[in-house]
């Protein structure tokens, strides 16, 4: 059995070859809920439980749930992913989610930036991942992972390309929360091969737009806004109620989302230099591909990915599948 993760900032993106999961990547302690049964936890979100070799038990919300209910939940990884224990409480819940057997091959992405670095730590890190876990009260299963391969972001998402060219310079751009990876791959007789040196990560992300609705939400109620209640705001438009008053923050979102692409567009162009004349065909990919449509104007011959967000983890698959 193969499994194609993509742990991100603010999502986890699984895949197996049946089915596929997408969950918010926070991460609460369990706590009991009087309300409980009022709402049925498999659509709104997960609550896992983890029992580690050493016999401890730990219980969590996660995602949906964790953003609802959880006191003290958090966007959950720091630079170094894998390091942050949300990361393993992550990809054990989407794994048992999946249903997925002991010593199943995973696949998982790092940004370009820190590939070389950390691969074969996150590599040995995964492999050696285990513990028996339930999700939403089912039965404790064992999930563990045989083999893993580690693949840069954005290079995944390349393989979803649905017209490649047969040969020439193509570009990927994968637009995540907090980082933008930019994958540059020379095309010959259809074999791709990226090109390192036009290959990296860019820190702006869909987070700069929070951070800028957050501060406006701040100067204009005199509150201060946690950056995990932003994408609420933003899915109402701007439009919400505030202590009874309507506040509109649907000019700030827009402006911002221009700001933001023209910020990320002027990196990445800013890093291929004179290349940038010589690619095919740019490709957009991660969720802020969706939410920073103007980027297709900022280059020529843009294209978004379809199911942009899922792109990298639908890579991955393609990757594992081959092996
Ligand atoms: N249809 C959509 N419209 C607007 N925004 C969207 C849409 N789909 C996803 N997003 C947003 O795009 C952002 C980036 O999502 P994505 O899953 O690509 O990030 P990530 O992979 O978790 O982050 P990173 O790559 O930085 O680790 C998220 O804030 C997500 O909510
Ligand atoms: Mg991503």
């Amino acid at each position: 059995m193969h499994i194609a993760m993509d742990i991100g900032y603010s999502h986890v993106k699984s895949i197996t070859t049946s089915n596929r999961v997408i969950i918010p990547s926070v991460v609460a302690p369990f706590r009991k809920l009087s309300l409980v049964d009022l709402s049925s936890p498999s659509d709104s979100g997960h609550v896992v439980e983890i029992r580690r070799v050493d016999g401890t038990i730990s219980k969590y919300f996660v995602g949906e749930m964790a953003l609802r209910e959880g006191h003290g939940a958090s966007f959950s990884l720091d630079r170094e992913k894998h390091r942050h224990p949300n990361h393993d409480i992550l990809a054990l819940a989407a794994a048992r989610v999946l249903n997925t057997g002991p010593g199943a091959m995973v696949v998982a992405g790092l940004p370009v930036a820190y590939y070389r670095t950390q691969r074969e730590e996150l590599k040995n890190h995964l492999e050696g991942l285990h513990a028996e876990v339930s999700v939403n009260g089912n039965k404790l299963k064992r999930i563990s992972f045989g083999k893993a391969v580690v693949y840069p972001q954005g290079a995944g998402a390349l393989f979803m390309a649905p017209d490649l060219p047969q040969n020439g310079m193509v570009l990927l751009v994968d637009i995540g929360q907090k980082t933008t990876d930019y994958v540059t791959a020379e095309v010959a007789e259809g074999n791709v091969k990226p090109v390192s040196s036009l290959c990296g990560s860019v820190e702006t992300g869909v987070q700069a737009i929070y951070e800028i609705v957050a501060q406006e939400f701040l100067s204009s109620t005199g509150m201060p806004l946690a950056a995990i209640r932003v994408p609420e705001i933003i899915s109402q438009s701007g439009r919400i109620t505030y202590y009874g008053k309507e506040r509109d923050f649907s000019g700030v979102i827009n402006q911002a989302r221009t700001d933001i692409a023209l910020a990320i567009s002027d990196q990445v162009k800013a890093a291929l230099g004179d290349r940038l004349a010589f690619i095919k065909k740019v490709y957009l990919a991660g969720g802020g591909a969706e939410m920073l449509r103007s980027m297709t104007s900022l280059f020529p011959e843009a294209y978004v990915l379809p199911e942009p967000q899922w792109a990298n983890a639908a890579g991955f698959l393609k990757v594992v599948n081959a092996h």
